[in-house]
């Protein structure tokens, strides 16, 4: 049985948060339905209205079951996602969508190898894993195209604790923050997060 406050707490290491997902994924969706999750449409109208660019390519990052691929494809219905994750049931539930192009099984702070790439690299409701912010972001640098896009959400009270504005502050030269939200709701139907955990949506622009 999955603690679901363990979710505010988080999880614990890598394989823990596995093996969480690869449990959970089976019902992930309804509980996250039925917990009013918004964050991949939200991301997904942030992107309509701000990016510059057609998008062709696109990196789904800790994809999960998804969820944001299946707004992306609504929206811009000929874009070519490619996504990754470390749970393997939540990756063979995406698939059944056939909306990803590929998908593989490999950690956001593991390299993609896929230089110069893609237009945009997503990573919604997943910031949240991360233990190495520099090298997440070098990793994405490297991935985007000239004027390519990266996307995330991440919880304000984690943002404050790693200090993501100094991370975000150490990439200026090679990012330009082109929008970032005010405190939104992230699962206001979960007890534990309700109104009182709150996420930015984050809009990234890679510099030439
Ligand atoms: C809250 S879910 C979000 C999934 C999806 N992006 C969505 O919006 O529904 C968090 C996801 O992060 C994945 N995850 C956690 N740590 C990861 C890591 N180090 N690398 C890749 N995926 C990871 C989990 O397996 C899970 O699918």
């Amino acid at each position: 049985m999955i603690k679901k406050n363990s979710l505010v707490d988080g999880i614990g290491n890598k394989k823990i948060t596995e093996n969480y997902y690869d449990n959970w994924s089976g019902y992930y969706e309804k509980t996250l339905n039925r917990w009013n999750y918004q964050a991949p449409k939200k991301c997904v109208n942030i992107l309509a209205q701000k990016i510059k660019l057609k998008p062709e390519r696109i990196l789904d990052l800790a994809c999960g079951t998804g969820f944001f691929g299946e707004e992306m494809i609504k929206r811009f219905s000929s874009v070519k996602i490619d996504g990754s994750d470390i749970s393997i049931k939540s990756l063979n539930l995406a698939r059944k969508k056939n909306i990803y192009r590929k998908l593989i099984k490999k950690s956001f702070e593991s390299n993609h190898n896929s230089k110069n790439y893609y237009d945009i690299v997503s990573m919604i409701g997943s910031m949240t894993y991360c233990k190495k912010h520099d090298r997440l972001f070098e990793l994405v640098f490297s991935y985007l195209t000239h004027n390519g896009y990266f996307i995330f959400t991440q919880r304000i009270d984690l943002w404050n604790k790693f200090k993501l504005y100094t991370v975000l502050e150490n990439f200026s030269e090679k990012f330009k923050i082109i929008y970032k939200s005010k405190p939104i709701n992230y699962l206001p139907n979960n007890k534990d997060f309700s109104k009182k955990i709150k996420i930015y949506i984050v809009l990234l622009k890679k510099f030439k």
